[in-house]
């Protein structure tokens, strides 16, 4: 092999592009067809939303038509006040709280371990008397510590919210996700279940399904629905966010091959840890014993003090190798965590006004002076390989010979 990197004018290890991360044939052209055909009378929402909630063991799924609708729902059932307060981890999509913010809440950061999910610690530490609700994300597919944040929630008695969207059929110690918190937002946007978009919200509580299904629907009296029989009127604010029927079709179509699809993308990563095991200076995101972690994405923490280059760098040089790599998520170091995003730190979501983020407060929340220690320390030096369940096993080695051509490069 040529120990020159590729970024350096080396050749790289790997030439062939690799497959698409999802397929899609006949059958879900079929489905699609179908809707189309029937002049968008026939919609599978309906169908989609009892199979997916049964998959779940919840009682009521309702689709949406993306994931931060699906996380907008889940704060429009919760119903909050201006400027009441929801914590979150600063390490997840923006999606994830542009609900909340839409909503006029105020997201407050909680910090992050090794598993880069919420530490229910610092989780305990950010509550005030403003707070409302809990977002757990179970990012990159990896379950959150459930029983601490659901202990926290109950005696603090906050809404717990999960959001999902990259963490489909995961496990917290055998319990799908999704079914454990008060309600629960997902994404189709290129997940493990996708249909190019489109999103869904689970929820066991009657009572928040009933607010959720209408906040989903411009809080019409649709017939089924909570509202059926009453005059035709807009009951509350709340957009429309429904799933589209075409959408709705391929989902059902994928969900029978969900599974398949999972088990492919943890095979491929189990195989990729094999791989790798021996580089020190590459630690996977921990995995809690006995959870079920789905790799929607397959990350890492570098040692970057040793290999003596920054997460970016070691991702640009193993990129060059023909391996698309990521640097930190969410641009840690650069507009990242979601704190330093311009949409928080130079707040102006409603005009000139600082709102919502002062309001009912004598200084408005200055997200320029939050910090989260460990998060920024360990999501600083992140980084990411590419994870598919159409891995062959020469991708598999590709991809370990390129990290491990970029790690000896450093080493030395
Ligand atoms: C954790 C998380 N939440 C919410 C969202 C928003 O989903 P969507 O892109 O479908 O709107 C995403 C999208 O990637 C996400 O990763």
């Amino acid at each position: 092999m040529d120990g020159k990197l590729a970024i350096e004018g080396g050749t790289p290890i790997r030439a062939a592009p690799f497959g698409p991360s999802h397929e899609f044939g006949d059958e879900d052209i079929a489905a699609v067809g179908d809707v189309l055909r029937s002049g968008f009378n026939r919609h599978p929402g309906r169908e989609f939303e009892r199979e997916f909630a049964a998959r779940h063991g919840v009682k009521h799924a309702i689709g949406v038509n993306s994931g931060t609708s699906a996380m907008h729902v889940c704060v429009g059932a919760i119903n909050p006040d201006p400027g009441d307060e929801i914590i979150v981890t600063p390490w997840t999509a923006g999606g994830s709280i542009i609900g909340a913010l839409l909503h006029n809440c105020v997201p407050i950061f909680a910090d992050v371990d090794d598993t880069f999910t919420l530490d229910p610690q610092d989780v305990e530490a950010k509550i005030g008397p403003r707070t409302r609700a809990i977002i757990a994300v179970h990012l990159f597919g990896n379950p959150c510590d459930m029983d601490a944040l659901q202990e926290i929630a109950r005696r603090h008695d906050l809404f717990l919210i999960e959001d999902c969207a990259q963490a489909h059929f995961a496990r917290y110690q055998g319990q799908v996700v999704g079914s454990m918190g008060d309600i629960a937002g997902f994404s189709f946007g290129g997940k493990h279940l996708s249909a190019g978009g489109g999103g869904a919200v689970l929820t066991d509580n009657e009572v928040l399904w009933e607010r959720a299904l209408l906040f989903s629907d411009a809080a019409l009296p649709r017939d089924p629905g909570p509202y059926a029989g009453r005059p035709y009127a807009n009951y509350f604010l709340a957009p429309n966010y429904k799933l589209n029927a075409m959408m709705a079709a391929v989902l059902r179509v994928q969900l029978e091959k969900v599974d398949g699809y999972i088990a492919g993308k943890i095979n491929a990563a189990h195989q990729l840890f094999e791989h790798l095991a021996d580089i020190d200076e590459v630690t996977p995101q921990r995995v809690r014993p006995g959870d079920r972690h789905t790799y929607w994405g397959l990350r890492f923490t570098l040692d970057s003090e040793r290999l003596g280059c920054s997460a970016d760098e070691f991702a640009a040089a193993v990129s060059a190798e023909g391996v698309q790599a990521a640097g930190p998520y969410i641009g840690s170091g650069q507009e990242g965590p979601l704190y330093r995003n311009p949409f928080l730190a130079e707040p102006n979501c409603y005009g000139a006004s600082r709102f919502p983020f002062d309001y009912g407060r004598e200084r408005p929340v200055d997200y320029r002076l939050v910090q989260c220690p460990n998060g920024e320390e360990l999501m600083g030096r992140g980084f990411g390989l590419p994870i598919s369940p159409f891995h062959t096993q020469e991708d598999v080695e590709d991809i370990a010979q390129a990290v491990r051509k970029v790690v000896a490069h450093y080493r030395s």
